[in-house]
């Protein structure tokens, strides 16, 4: 039997659309939310990420600004930049769009966005809050993943979640929010990585195998149990098509695993829309909070 798609695409349109009316009201009571975006270089899938979070941004109705550096710009330069945006009363979001240039500290950088305008949850207060539960602003991917888990109605209580990947942007926090004791927690889960010994052996026992380990393919179908859910985090270049557009690939061999699980997110159309929509909620979020408005 064929498994279900879980196309994020689907779920992110409909959250944009409840965050078109939010902003809406918020506009009506003199409250633009505002979003800066800071590229560091000329990586063409850096690059296309941005411009898809200011269109996005823009097209739900938030004012937008992209910020392009050349790749040897200082440590010092972009710190003053943001800098600025910290001070900047219309902007509320912050976006430092990684990897940065190995001449800049990405910890230094992070930690220098205000807390409260850190709409990639990346900051070390956003980080340890989010691990204590409390309210803060959550990581975009992994949040995003939360939703697609929630709204297609898979059980996340009591699974059996299997991660693969330990970056700090997707496999730690998505494995934390897991565990958390709210809807959307309540899973048990195994973080995997380059240093587990029998990787299979843990994705065939996962109810939910989310994988991020930004290895083409390397998911395939003998590592998963029958029925499963499988979320694919993975976005590689695998090559160019005729007409120059990139060629993606998950980190999942999608055919062959499509076979055999009861649900798959698509790459492209899956996980990436809602890592978007999670950072315009965000930049909503950080706008209502500023502004001390509640809706
Ligand atoms: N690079 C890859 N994913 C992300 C993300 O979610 N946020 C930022 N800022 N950079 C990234």
């Amino acid at each position: 039997m064929a498994a279900e798609l879980i196309y994020g695409k689907n779920i992110a349109a409909a959250i944009q659309s409840e965050l078109a009316e939010t902003i809406q009201q918020l506009k009506s009571q003199g409250v633009v939310p505002g979003l800066v975006t800071i590229l560091v270089g000329e990586d063409p899938a850096s690059q296309s990420y941005v411009r898809a979070k200011n269109n996005t941004a823009r097209v739900l109705g938030i004012h937008s600004e992209q910020r392009n550096l050349p790749t040897d710009t200082s440590e010092q330069e972009l710190l003053a930049l943001i800098a600025a945006c910290n001070r900047d009363p219309a902007i509320h979001g912050i976006l430092v769009q990684l990897p940065l240039p190995g001449q800049i500290n990405e910890a230094k950088i992070l930690a220098s966005i205000d807390p409260a305008k850190d709409v990639d949850g990346f900051h070390p207060v956003n980080v340890g809050k989010m691990v204590l539960g409390e309210p803060c602003l959550l990581p975009c991917t992994p949040h995003g993943i939360v939703e697609l888990l929630l709204r297609s109605g898979v059980e996340v209580t009591g699974a059996e979640v299997v991660v693969v990947g330990r970056s700090n942007i997707v496999g730690k926090p998505v494995a934390n929010l897991l565990i958390q004791k709210r809807q959307g927690g309540n899973a048990t889960v195994t973080l995997c990585h380059t240093r587990t010994k029998d990787m299979a052996f843990h994705t065939r026992r996962a109810d939910i195998l989310i994988v991020a380990a930004g290895v083409p393919k390397m998911i395939t179908a003998d590592m998963v149990k029958e029925g499963a859910v499988v979320i694919d985090v993975g976005v590689n270049r695998i090559g160019m098509s005729e007409s120059g557009k990139a060629i993606l690939a998950g980190d999942v061999d999608f055919a062959g695993v499509a076979e055999k699980v009861r649900a798959i997110t698509p790459v492209p159309g899956g996980v990436g829309p809602m890592t978007i929509t999670m950072l315009m909620h965000n930049t909503v979020q950080a706008a209502k909070t500023a502004a001390g408005i509640q809706l």
